[in-house]
């Protein structure tokens, strides 16, 4: 141990303002909670706020809830809280739907959006996508994204007559041009917890005429995103990491008011209907980012959500920032004095810039390295086949955490055989 690092995390966490706020949550204080990035804490009130929903609005008032108890509008309710999280003005968030599905649907739309028949909306009769005759014919994709967004892009374009460019979110300015509909870019990047230059990107994707499409799985709820202030034109996010909804909780849709009338939902359900007690035969979209939405909402899933956002009531995202700098600056400090030289090396870029809330180590005995850590008390996780993952989330992570992680870290490495490099068999 080095007494000084445990000494510098303790002052640390005393002057820490966002330190009260880790009461809020629900934390086994034997171990050290870095899986954040995954899927959040939970917030320790949420119990009893569900509980209420299923004895009381279910149980009690019944079918009554979706008017008097506001379930109809609550995907449109709770996209207005997340909205000031990542800097969205009112009316422009939806919540529902997995993020893989609303990937399918900013993507869609987007290409839609780049070539506007000024059909969108209603319902289409020739089958036809035109866009793709006005020669916008490709979709840049984050090369390294999350599967899903890439799985699910890729069917978008064939769908709509597209092809994929796959491109490293650095290469995409030079790439864009009057060819391209639109970029599908993942704001942090899963692995490598890697930052990409939102502003940039969107504002390069424009100058083509194109649409920028972001995913703010790893950045909602870590670090301000300014959707409205850098005209990102669609976003997608889950709210099962930072935002702390619960296990599978729904994912948001964010479409800028400038396109919500030309927004042609590929998946125009009942619920995005203009009126849809009315149960026309035919299809007129609503207006606003409920043109956004698809079916019946998860209810349970997301009213747990609703009362996990309660945390957020006094938190600024730019303290939820800076911590989270200070946090992961100060655990790769405590990396380099800890582990033993040579066996573990960090992907996450180490300027502030470039860097998300988590850090990313790679590591030749990655999985045994990341189930000693467990069994130690030290939760992050591991993706295969060398890397280990360490979130921080600001908002119940401490500078004492940090130390005590990369500490742990540098006991089950010793502990765990390194490779022999080649040159030394
Ligand atoms: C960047 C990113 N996009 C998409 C997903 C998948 O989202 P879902 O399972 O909600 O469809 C994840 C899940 O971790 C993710 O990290």
């Amino acid at each position: 141990m080095y007494p000084g690092l445990a000494a510098r995390a303790a002052s640390l966490d005393a002057a820490d303002g966002l330190a009260p706020l880790r009461d809020l949550f629900a934390l086994n204080e034997g171990s050290v909670y870095l899986d954040g990035n995954s899927l959040g804490a939970l917030p320790r009130h949420v119990p009893e706020r569900l509980r209420d929903v299923m004895t009381r609005q279910w149980g009690e008032l019944g079918i009554r809830s979706w008017t008097e108890g506001g379930w109809w509008t609550a995907p449109e309710r709770i996209g207005d809280r997340i909205a000031p999280l990542v800097g969205a003005g009112p009316g422009q968030i939806v919540v529902g739907d997995s993020t893989s599905v609303n990937v399918f649907k900013a993507v869609v739309a987007a290409v839609r959006l780049a070539g506007q028949d000024r059909t969108a909306g209603q319902d289409r009769t020739d089958g036809q996508d035109r866009t793709a005759a006005e020669g916008r014919t490709e979709v840049l994709v984050d090369a390294t994204t999350f599967p899903t967004d890439g799985y699910i892009a890729r069917s978008a374009a064939r769908m709509t007559g597209r092809r994929i460019v796959p491109l490293a979110p650095a290469e995409m300015p030079a790439a864009l041009g009057p060819r391209t509909a639109a970029v599908l870019v993942n704001h942090v990047d899963f692995r490598t917890g890697r930052l990409h230059d939102l502003p940039g990107i969107t504002a390069a994707a424009h100058a083509a005429g194109a649409l920028a499409v972001w995913d703010l799985c790893h950045s909602a709820g870590a670090l301000p995103v300014g959707l409205d202030a850098h005209g990102v034109d669609l976003a997608v996010g889950c709210t099962y990491k930072y935002l702390n909804g619960g296990p599978g909780s729904p994912a948001f849709l964010y479409v800028a008011e400038r396109h919500q009338a030309g927004f042609d939902s590929p998946l125009p359900g009942w619920n995005a209907h203009a009126d849809p007690f009315a149960m026309a035969a035919g299809f007129e979209a609503a207006d606003g980012a409920v043109r956004g939405r698809v079916g019946t909402p998860d209810i349970l899933s997301m009213l747990a959500l609703d009362a996990a956002l309660d945390v957020w009531a006094d938190v600024r995202m730019a303290d939820v920032r800076a911590k989270s700098l200070a946090l992961t600056d100060f655990f790769l400090e405590c990396v380099a004095a800890y582990a033993p030289p040579g066996r573990v090396s960090s992907l996450t870029p180490a300027a502030h810039a470039e860097r998300g809330s988590q850090i990313a180590l790679r590591c030749a005995e990655a999985p045994a390295v990341m189930d000693g850590l467990i069994a130690r008390g030290v939760v992050g996780d591991l993706r295969g086949p060398d890397v280990l993952r360490f979130g921080f989330t600001p908002l119940y992570v401490g500078f004492a955490d940090a130390e005590r992680a990369a500490r742990v870290l540098g006991e089950v490495l010793a502990a765990v055989p390194g490779r022999v490099p080649p040159g030394r068999r």
